[in-house]
């Protein structure tokens, strides 16, 4: 008699323990990443153990969306519960909003198993949200979404649809077929076109693939980000991945943006200048190795000049003007290439390490930068008897476009990244 009531405590108070710590398990925060803002190709997990990958993962940046958080997450849950089940996870990433939204997302996790919030309280904004979602997610590909039901969620689906058929990157658009806005008033519109059009001007290699770069509604695959380093400045997660990701094919799928319909909108003048200031450092970051380039030639310029005074000049050696150019502009070349080697294109450089290898390369960039020499004199020939330039503008054109044409098939063939080097 006894020993049956004891067994029936045990197995209620085990029952108990096992019930409470499921709920602690399911209702706990996940910890925050700190350091780079890199994804890598696990996830910085310590909060659930590492299972077979997922399909999608999905972010939700929150800040004061208390009155929405449980309208998108039940939405969003019914949608992918149907397209598919079991293989997707929904991040919201809230930054210690004083409305307490994470807390209300947290209460929702035992009814939404796959759904995971983040709570930041020493980081904030928008774009490092999106990424610190991403680097504990475990999907294949990284998603984003307003959490305010600004984004209708039905896109999700076609947007995945786009990933399926081989884009890299899938983004909602307002641009395209099926998109628009609301009820935009015209000084609204305005701001967001002009914005468009200099990031044309400042980034337009990016900027032009994307037909609705101010979209916070997008897919990556996660492959196409891995191991790059992702620096974004205020709201606009977009540009930094296009610009930064290994991205090949961009798919888009139209949306029209709807109206607020609670909480209100963190966009003050503040986004538009962290957006340029955003711009110019990416500019900066992608031409670094042009203008490395550039400098390297303007060094190249003081050996050549150096070694003709020496060799040619009758205070010096005193030797005949064309052979001590030939001299002096070999050296210079060997001057470029060591510069380019070490330090222009010192990464790939290293990837491809061995004395023939250098030596295959010093070939190439001897190769390249002769046909650039004739390039040069056709070229001024062009502009100075064909199109009557002045002789000086017509040189400098020409330096111009031969410069271009150096970097650009040097970067092709004497460095150039091969796919199985990229991995
Ligand atoms: N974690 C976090 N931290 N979330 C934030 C922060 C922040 O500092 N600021 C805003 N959010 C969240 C909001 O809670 C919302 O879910 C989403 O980010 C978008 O913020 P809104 O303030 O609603 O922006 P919007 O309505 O002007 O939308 C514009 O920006 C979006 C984001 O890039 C439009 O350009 C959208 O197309 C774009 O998606
Ligand atoms: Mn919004």
């Amino acid at each position: 008699m006894v020993f049956s009531v004891s067994v029936a405590i045990r197995f209620d108070s085990q029952y108990l323990t096992n019930a409470s710590d499921k709920f602690t398990m399911t209702q706990s925060l996940v910890p925050v990443p700190s350091g780079v803002f890199q994804i890598l190709e696990t996830p910085i997990t310590s909060d659930l153990p590492l299972d077979s990958p997922l399909k999608l993962s999905l972010v939700l940046p929150t800040y004061n969306e208390a009155d929405n958080i449980q309208s998108i997450v039940e939405i969003l849950s019914n949608i992918l519960d149907q397209s598919i089940p079991g293989e997707y996870e929904l991040i919201v990433v809230d930054d210690n909003s004083p409305d307490e939204t994470w807390k209300l997302a947290l209460e929702l996790t035992p009814q939404y198993p796959q759904l995971r919030v983040m709570r930041r309280t020493e980081e904030k904004g928008l774009s490092t949200a999106v990424i610190r979602g991403w680097q504990v997610a475990r999907g294949k590909i990284l998603a984003v979404i307003d959490a305010d039901l600004q984004h209708p969620p039905e896109v999700l689906t076609q947007l995945l649809e786009e990933i399926e058929k081989g884009a890299d990157l899938a983004l909602a658009s307002r641009h395209v077929e099926g998109g628009g806005v609301s009820e935009w008033s015209i000084i609204r519109r305005f701001l967001s076109r002009g914005a468009q059009m200099l990031g044309l001007l400042i980034l337009p290699e990016v900027i032009s693939r994307l037909s609705d770069p101010m979209s916070g509604y997008f897919m990556v695959r996660r492959s196409a980000i891995i191991g790059r380093s992702l620096s974004p400045v205020g709201y606009k997660i977009l540009i930094e991945v296009a610009a930064r990701g290994r991205i090949r094919w961009i798919g888009e799928a139209g949306y029209v943006f709807r109206e607020r319909q609670a909480g209100e909108s963190k966009v003050t003048w503040k986004q538009y200048i962290e957006y340029i200031q955003h711009l110019l450092r990416l500019r900066l970051s992608i031409s670094a190795r042009f203008i490395q380039f550039c400098l390297v030639g303007l060094s190249g310029v003081v050996v050549d000049m150096g070694f003709l005074y020496l060799l040619s000049d009758p205070n010096t050696l005193g030797l005949p003007l064309t052979r001590s150019k030939i001299i002096a502009a070999e050296l210079a070349i060997i001057n470029n290439f060591l510069w380019n080697d070490f330090w222009t294109f010192g990464d790939i450089a290293r990837r491809q390490p061995g004395k023939r290898q250098r030596l295959k390369r010093l070939i190439k960039f001897n190769v390249i930068c002769l046909a650039g020499l004739i390039l040069n004199v056709l070229l001024l020939n062009v502009f100075f008897n064909v199109f009557n330039l002045n002789r000086y503008i017509a040189n400098f054109l020409a330096i111009g476009l031969v410069t271009l044409w150096n970097f650009w098939f040097n970067l092709k063939l004497s460095w150039r990244v091969t796919e199985v080097n990229e991995k």
